[in-house]
């Protein structure tokens, strides 16, 4: 495995486990709408900062290029399909964070379900055809240097102190809803 891919498969563990305290918040039943309408907005933030820019700007700008570069089709198959499920994501983290404007719990937690299960999947396809196929034809100098331009993009758009923040979030909200 590559250092890019596998930096990759690190954030996506990251993120799965996010999306399980995800749906351990929607389901929790003792919270008040207030406490709830708090640990959203937290919640929304990473997906913004983390998922969104960072993560899928990885994906975008660096590894889905250096792949079409190396012969991948641009316009169908696996990488447009990957492009348009980060749309549809984000579409989902819109209606999200409307729906946490107008504190309507409803509509958060049946987007917020249908964002899981897309996440989930797309993860899945990723790391069973993408990363799959990226770690047999882009070769290790290759993908050190993909890795030290995520490093670059990661220091823009998250940058040190944040990237600390994000992880003692996710820390509380594990401990909060218990998930291990
Ligand atoms: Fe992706
Ligand atoms: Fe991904």
């Amino acid at each position: 495995m590559g250092k890019a891919t596998q930096d990759l498969r690190k954030e996506h563990e990251a993120i799965l486990f996010v999306l399980r305290i995800l749906y351990k918040m929607i389901t929790a039943n003792e919270e008040d709408d207030v406490d709830k309408l708090e640990y959203y907005n937290e919640l929304l933030n990473f997906l913004k900062i983390f998922v969104d820019r960072c993560h899928h700007g990885k994906e975008e700008n660096y590894l889905f290029p250096e792949l079409i570069n190396n012969g991948f089709q641009k316009e169908d198959g696996p990488i447009a399909a990957m492009l348009q499920e980060h749309r549809q994501a984000s579409e989902y983290i819109k209606v999200m964070s409307e729906a946490v404007e107008c504190e309507d719990l409803t509509r958060f937690n049946d987007t917020a379900e249908e964002y899981r299960d897309l996440l989930k999947n797309h993860i899945e396809k990723e790391e069973n055809i993408i990363f799959a196929m990226a770690d047999k034809i882009i070769d290790d100098e290759a993908q050190d240097c993909l890795f030290e331009k995520f490093e670059q993009h990661e220091e823009m758009v998250i940058g040190q102190g944040v990237h600390e923040k994000l992880h003692a979030m996710i820390y509380n909200w594990a401990e909060k809803f218990k998930v291990e």
